[in-house]
């Protein structure tokens, strides 16, 4: 997927914030989308407990991600983002119900590039700049490439709503106009130039660590043989 890397500049001639945050992190971005295992699940070959091993890791993340939105909600900055409809540990119980079981929580553990990031979003409970940047990460991932993934994972594994209910937002309506409003979002935000190069720069690990976990996982799921 190609996205512009040259960040256009506003009437005034500043960048939007929106649009230097997207520049300065592509980079990043492109090494997660097109890495190993990515590539297996895009490609349709990932065998199915793979699938599940990735939505039981970001199952970890999230619950480390929302609680320290909870706990964020009224901070004037973090808190612009706190929003009922996107939280994802509720589908996420429910996808691993269905794929594993009501008994899923005494099958599966973090790995441990989950744990470095899950440690990680809970040092951003001083530096709401930083829960930004890992809550941009994740969920305007979810909400752009995440629905090419439900797409494919409805594809490969015959998976309707339940298994795949992390990529659907019903809740949120249209996703092109929330991604818009999301960038309006980041674009107002009252950042210190110390702040908006943390929010950047925290971004960037943030992508970092998610393209971790996938390493983590690649390693442990490869791609089922190839029949002719
Ligand atoms: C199958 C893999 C992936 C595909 C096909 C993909 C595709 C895309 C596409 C097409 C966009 C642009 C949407 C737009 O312009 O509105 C996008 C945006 C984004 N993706 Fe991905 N992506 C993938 C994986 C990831 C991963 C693993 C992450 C993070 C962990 C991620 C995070 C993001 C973020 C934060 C944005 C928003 C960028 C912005 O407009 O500011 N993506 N992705």
């Amino acid at each position: 997927m190609n996205a512009t890397t040259q960040a256009p500049t506003s009437r005034h001639g500043e960048v939007p914030f929106s649009e230097r945050l997207r520049a300065a992190t592509w980079g990043d971005h492109e090494a997660a989308e097109h890495h190993g295992f990515t590539r297996t699940l895009m490609e349709g070959v990932l065998p199915l407990d793979g699938y599940t091993a990735m939505v039981a890791q970001h199952y970890f993340a999230y619950v480390a991600l929302e609680d320290l939105g909870r706990a964020l909600a009224d901070d004037p900055v973090a808190g612009r983002f706190h929003q009922p409809e996107l939280l994802r540990v509720p589908a996420l119980v429910r996808d691993l119900e269905h794929l594993l079981g009501p008994d899923f929580r005494d099958r599966v553990s973090p790995s441990p590039a989950t744990r470095a990031y899950t440690a990680r979003i809970e040092r951003m409970a001083d530096h709401p700049e930083g829960f930004v940047a890992h809550h941009y990460t994740r969920y305007m991932g979810d909400v752009s490439g995440g629905q090419f993934i439900r797409r494919v994972a409805a594809r490969t594994y015959g998976l309707t709503h339940e298994g795949l209910s992390f990529y659907v937002f019903d809740g949120l309506g249209s996703l092109p106009r929330f991604r818009s409003e999301y960038r309006a979002r980041l674009d107002s935000l009252e950042l210190t130039p110390a702040a908006a190069d943390r929010l950047v720069s925290e971004t960037r690990l943030a992508y970092q660590l998610n393209t971790e976990v996938l390493a983590d996982l690649g390693r442990r799921h490869t791609p089922r043989a190839q029949v002719d």
